[in-house]
């Protein structure tokens, strides 16, 4: 196999949330090798401002440009809502994806009405980006946004469900959905942030049935797939993948809060640490 094409793919996330897209790629491309960092030292990014949120990813990528990637995967909403473009200029000629566009789109096929609400981190509604993105793939659509910094939070503590987190859920989207006036409610509900697919179960029974509920993972998988297609990138499909996991804090931590996001066991000493400094 042509060296090219046996290099990894690169992903992050502020940390640990990643993994929603990092399983997706696995089941899509299970013969890629990936390495994923989560910049756990810095979590949340959600709460920093656009400047310090790309000088981060700037460095996070940097770490994974130096391990050989073909492609990087920017698994962090906030990092793509604000850094898509300057990772881009930095490194001319490593195909760069985000979760923004896929997720936007996804949306826009799966709202019946087009009353789409999209939450996620302060940063990430701050920068405007979904609205925009949702319009593009579904024009005349109303967007209504609603960070839900609590969530980040509820999740890194592994608390993804009970009666605390159905009371903040409740505060969060029962005016935009239960409670909405006459005809105002939500069809769709995009989840614009990583951290907030392992919440799913608690969202669906808050939000109810007739919602659709989009996340950004799955379509993330299959663009990185037709841009691997695109450009002669992808491996032969009988190699055999793997993950690499990289983190720049508490490798322990990372292997705790890894069991909300994916199935497979992650053992902390599977997890390097190293530093983006
Ligand atoms: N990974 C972040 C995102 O998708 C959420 C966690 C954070 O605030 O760093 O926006």
């Amino acid at each position: 196999m042509p060296s090219e094409l046996s290099r990894p793919i690169g992903i992050f996330d502020s940390g640990v949330g990643g993994l929603t897209v990092l399983k997706a790629l696995r089941e899509r491309l299970p013969a890629e090798a990936l390495v994923y960092l989560g910049d756990t030292a810095r979590l949340p990014y959600g709460t920093k401002s656009a400047a310090t949120v790309s000088h981060y990813a700037v460095q996070a990528a940097r770490a994974l440009v130096a391990t050989g990637i073909k492609a990087l995967v920017v698994a962090d909403n906030t990092s793509s809502a604000h850094a898509l473009e300057t990772l881009r200029a930095e490194f001319p000629g490593l195909p760069v994806i985000g979760v923004i566009e896929p997720g936007a789109t996804a949306a826009g096929h799966a709202s019946a009405r087009g009353r789409i609400v999209v939450i996620a981190t302060e940063s990430t509604v701050e920068a405007g980006i979904y609205p925009h993105a949702v319009l593009n793939s579904r024009p005349g659509a109303r967007v209504t946004q609603r960070a839900c910094p609590l969530f980040v939070a509820m999740v890194e503590e592994g608390m993804t469900d009970g009666p605390i987190a159905e009371m903040v859920a409740r505060h969060y989207l029962d005016p935009l959905f239960a409670q909405a006036p006459e005809g105002e409610a939500g069809d769709c509900l995009l989840l614009g942030c990583t951290h907030f697919p392992a919440l799913m179960p608690l969202l669906r029974r808050v939000v109810g049935n007739g919602v659709a509920i989009v996340d950004s993972a799955t379509t993330t998988a299959r663009a990185v797939d037709a841009l691997l297609e695109h450009r002669g990138l992808a491996r032969p499909p009988l190699c055999a993948g793997g993950v690499r996991y990289l983190a720049t804090d508490a490798p322990d931590r990372f292997a705790r809060v890894a069991a909300e996001f994916v199935p497979w066991h992650i053992g902390a000493g599977e997890v390097e640490l190293i530093d983006l400094g």
